[in-house]
């Protein structure tokens, strides 16, 4: 399962509590973080969040060849052993980002992702949503892409209401202004039936 939403919305959070809970009932469970998680991933999210300007299909690209790395040594492995893995963030932030918010075009994206993960998507993907401008005041030092001006982020959040309507079979939208560990409970209830 994936955990999406805009950069301050608590999809960190909700994944570690999510992760938390899922092993005290005795499950293996595997947490990823994109970018990261291999050392090619590693090196892209470096060059990706602290690197200079690129256009919007080199930012795609990037966060493409990070997300093949992971899902080949690390996705598929785990989900081969038997564990639950809980994805924080996928291929839908490459849809919201670069698809639609930069103006890559999500079906170009979608298509490149498709192949690069070899058709693996979530069983089920928690999008919390949190007004742009609360989000932005809970973000600590801004990355190269947090940075981008609120303009961006508005985008990004209609970007993901956008994708919900899409998928509504496999994406469940959730308020996320609620304090933490409410909103956790309430995600572990709506999840309660999937997973
Ligand atoms: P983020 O979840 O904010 O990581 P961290 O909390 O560790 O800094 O993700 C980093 C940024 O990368 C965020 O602004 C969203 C962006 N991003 C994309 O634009 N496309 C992608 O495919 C992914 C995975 C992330």
């Amino acid at each position: 399962m994936t955990f999406e939403g805009v950069d301050g919305s608590g999809k960190s959070t909700q994944a570690e509590l999510l992760r938390d809970a899922l092993v005290a009932e005795g499950r293996d469970v595997l947490l990823t973080r994109e970018p990261g998680g291999t050392e090619v991933g590693e090196r892209v999210r470096e060059l990706v969040l602290d690197g200079p300007e690129m256009t919007p299909w080199a930012e795609a690209a990037l966060f493409a060849a990070a997300r093949a790395e992971l899902v080949a040594r690390v996705v598929r492995p785990a989900l081969d052993r038997g564990a639950d893995v809980i994805a924080d963030r996928y291929v839908d932030s490459s849809l919201a980002y670069q698809g639609i918010a930069r103006g890559v075009g999500v079906e170009h994206v979608l298509e490149l992702n498709l192949h690069v993960v070899q058709g693996l998507m979530p069983d089920v993907t928690v999008l919390l949503l949190l007004d742009t401008a609360e989000a932005g005041r809970r973000v600590g030092a801004p990355d190269r892409l947090e940075r981008a001006g609120a303009d961006f982020h508005r985008r990004v959040d209609a970007a993901y209401r956008e994708l919900a309507e899409r998928f509504p079979e496999r994406i469940v939208a959730i308020d996320a202004s609620r304090p933490a560990a409410e909103l956790s409970e309430l995600i572990r209830e709506r999840l309660r039936s999937r997973i």
